[in-house]
């Protein structure tokens, strides 16, 4: 049997998608990349979705849109606190934009970052803090957001591998001030590439508009509150504001996104069935640590970080898998800090030995939004035995 760590969730609908926007023969941003922010925006109850070509180009924007704001921007030498475990593009646009990053440690048990760690690491220095919920799993929004309206930080929420997960009831990616997702290949939904900011403010919601589209005015709301519109048409057509990029999506990520979101209730109810599953069969297995979840968690996959007191060891495990054909891999990038890109940021450490548990003896193998009950079965199966 082959169990593998990702797999396509397009369909009939989503080839009619494309179809008809081939039939419109519009491909560059428009009317559908348009209504997918709207119904983006509607589905998480925020006011303004911003779509963008990634999750990676999503988080540059919104670094950057705080670099502009009219009051209390960031600047350059600023001290952002992070996690040591995200994905690498969390944190290079912080190094890009100059901030310095403190690295605070996870919790080994739910793999986000360590609350009584990150008390301690704030300061009077602190302006933002990113909170990453890890593969689904929630952070603790309810201490984390209090922290930060305690201490005047901004909340910025990199919610790319948690679409769909709630804590106390209320969704990850509309705790920040910002907030960004990613609809790439093997997540929530996909539109292949692709990448969404949330926000309710809307000066950030026209500065990221601009950014994402060379820095220019062609694709601000009538009356935005970033420029003053003057006379002249000629020169209002190419009026840039901004050291903005191009990251925007296509019509195909549009239209693919309108269809896949009124498909995620249905994926994230399979996978949370697979995923009780997973946890019931592996719960008491005290040869691995696997993610215990905070709220409602939108199960990206299944992490599991081997024991070494029960005298089992990565390696082994990892052999046995790949022979029977089961997919795995480290967990999102690991920590950040054990990767040669680190001597690249301007940075801190406060603690990291949990996070090194994580990247040296840990791994995740895939959820999928169909029923994989079976696949679980059969890992539970090859792991019986060492
Ligand atoms: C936490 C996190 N941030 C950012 C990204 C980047 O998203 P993308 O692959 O769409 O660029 C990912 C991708 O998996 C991620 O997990």
């Amino acid at each position: 049997m082959r169990y593998e760590l990702a797999g396509s969730t397009w369909g009939e609908e989503e080839r009619q998608a494309i179809e008809a926007v081939i039939k419109s023969d519009v491909y560059t941003m428009g009317s559908n990349v348009r209504e997918f922010e709207e119904r983006f925006a509607d589905y998480f109850g925020m006011k303004y979705a911003v779509m963008a070509n990634s999750g990676s180009s999503a988080n540059l924007i919104a670094v950057a849109s705080l670099f502009y704001r009219k009051e209390n921007p960031l600047r350059r030498g600023d001290e952002v606190i992070v996690p040591c475990i995200s994905w690498a593009t969390t944190f290079h646009p912080l190094q890009q934009y100059g901030l310095k990053m403190k690295f605070v440690d996870v919790d080994l048990n739910t793999l986000n970052m360590d609350v009584n760690e990150l008390k301690k690491a704030i300061t009077k220095k602190t302006r933002m803090i990113v909170v990453v919920s890890i593969l689904g799993n929630p952070c603790r929004f309810d201490e984390i957001t209090k922290l930060c309206e305690d201490n005047n930080i901004i909340l910025f929420e990199d919610n790319c591998e948690s679409m769909g997960a709630r804590f106390n009831g209320r969704y990850t990616g509309t705790f920040g001030l910002v907030n960004t997702f990613s609809t790439f290949f093997s997540h929530h939904i996909s539109t292949m590439e692709g990448g969404l900011v949330l926000t309710d403010d809307r000066e950030i919601y026209n500065l990221l508009r601009s950014l994402r589209n060379h820095g220019w005015t062609r694709d601000q709301e009538p009356d935005s509150p970033v420029f003053e519109r003057r006379s002249d048409d000629f020169f209002e057509a190419y009026r840039f504001i901004l050291p903005g990029y191009n990251v925007r999506p296509g019509e195909l990520h549009g239209a693919i996104g309108k269809v896949q979101l009124g498909k995620l209730e249905g994926f994230l109810k399979v996978r949370r069935s697979n995923a009780r599953h997973f946890t019931d069969l592996f719960r008491d297995d005290e040869r691995f640590l696997i993610q215990k979840e905070t709220g409602e968690s939108s199960w990206f996959c299944f992490t599991m970080i081997v024991n070494p007191e029960t005298g089992t060891d990565r390696k082994k495990v990892l052999r046995k898998l790949k022979e029977a054909g089961i997919e795995h891999r480290i967990i999102t990038g690991g920590n950040i800090l054990r990767h040669d890109v680190i001597k690249h940021y301007d940075h801190t450490v406060t603690k990291s030995a949990n996070a090194d548990t994580a990247h040296y003896n840990g791994f995740f193998v895939g959820n999928l939004p169909y029923d994989i009950r079976d696949k679980i079965d059969y890992l539970h199966a090859t792991l019986k035995t060492l």
